[in-house]
């Protein structure tokens, strides 16, 4: 018997900001799984940046999304039928499963998660991809040291807040940037920065530099334009930056640019961007210390939770205009199976 199946499809491509129009609601069926396959009953949905990205005309990525498409994003959910010996009813699995209720799909395209003792959002959090990314752009490409001052931007989202607790953690000092007071005073008081800078605050530029009165060893680049000039000008010789997103970016019909970049010669600066994706063999790695730093208390990643496959659309969009705290989830049904 097909399973009912609501799901929520990309209609419109997005050059500029995008909003609800790009999204459509849809129904369909999810028939038997053949031989090698699974149907997981997906419970959070994760929104990210790089979904945008997608959205864009043109853009080339390992998985494409054309019009009409299922919205593509990673979701952590349970087996509920299996054909293959990998996976259980009951299970919890892994994957790019789209925004729908139910996934059918490869095993060899789904990873089995032992919880561990964590609740299963946490790994598309701070032990999912935006866990990793912040430890790979710490440890491998910034390969922060104790005693360095560390910038990070978008501070108090998903990778960020990650990013700071790891170089807390190392004994650096950890300077966040952020939208707004709200933000700042969150980023201080309960990810643990030593500071926090709002940059929208018309003095930004200024309230940086006081923030930072030895500049700025390593800067963790979340968020690009403007922001990204100024962090350049405070940046110490031989500074290094870990380019890790530029989502101020994504939602302009033209990209500000990097006015700067006088500065990285100027500056002795080592700029290398990179994907997450590319460094598959430090995970295990960087499970390990998250884990760690999770059980110590070092980390308390905050979560903004919608309730509702309808709701995904608008708190995708909710996420470029900054409304999320920590990792943005959208819950499709009970954690219990
Ligand atoms: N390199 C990789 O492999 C990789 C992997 C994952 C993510 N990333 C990148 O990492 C960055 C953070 O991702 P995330 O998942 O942790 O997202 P997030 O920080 O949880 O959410 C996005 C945040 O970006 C900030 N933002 C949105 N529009 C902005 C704008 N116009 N100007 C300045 N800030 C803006 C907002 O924070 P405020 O309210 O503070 O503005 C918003 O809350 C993104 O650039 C993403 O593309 C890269």
């Amino acid at each position: 018997m097909p399973l009912s199946n609501q799901c929520v499809r990309f209609v419109k491509p997005a050059v500029g900001p995008v909003d609800e129009r790009h999204f459509e609601l849809s129904t369909s069926t999810v028939s038997a799984p053949d031989a090698g396959e699974i149907i997981v009953r997906n419970v959070y949905l994760s929104l990210d940046p790089y979904q945008r990205r997608q959205m864009m005309p043109g853009v080339v990525y390992t998985n494409p999304l054309n019009i009409g498409d299922v919205m593509v994003g990673r979701a952590i959910g349970t087996v509920v039928e299996s054909r293959d010996p990998r996976f259980a009813v009951g299970d919890w699995a892994l994957g790019h499963f789209g925004w729908q209720h139910y996934t059918r799909i490869s095993a060899t395209k789904a990873e089995k998660i032992d919880l561990d003792g964590f609740s299963p959002s946490t790994f598309l959090g701070a032990l999912g991809s935006p866990g990793v990314t912040a430890w790979v752009g710490l440890r491998t490409i910034a390969k922060v040291r104790a005693g360095e001052t560390v910038v990070i931007s978008a501070a108090t989202g998903a990778v960020g807040s990650v990013a700071g607790a790891l170089a807390r953690a190392t004994g650096c000092r950890v300077v966040g940037i952020a939208g707004g007071p709200m933000k700042c005073a969150h980023a201080i008081e309960a990810l643990g920065f030593d500071a926090c800078v709002d940059y929208k605050s018309a003095n930004f530029r200024d309230e940086l530099a006081h923030a930072t009165p030895t500049g700025i060893d390593v800067d963790f680049e979340n968020v690009g334009g403007y922001v990204f000039d100024c962090v350049l000008e405070r940046m110490n010789d031989f500074g290094r930056v870990a380019l890790c997103g530029l989502v101020s970016q994504y939602n302009l019909p033209e990209p500000y640019g990097m006015r700067n970049i006088a500065e990285v010669l100027n500056r002795n600066v080592m700029l290398q961007g990179y994907r997450v994706t590319s460094f598959p063999e430090q995970r295990p790695a960087a499970l390990r210390e998250l884990k760690d730093v999770l059980r110590s208390g070092v980390l308390r990643p905050a979560e903004t939770i919608d309730v509702g496959l309808a709701q995904a659309p608008a708190a995708f969009v909710r996420l470029f205009q900054g409304a999320n705290m920590g990792k943005s989830l959208v819950r499709l049904a009970d954690e219990t199976i």
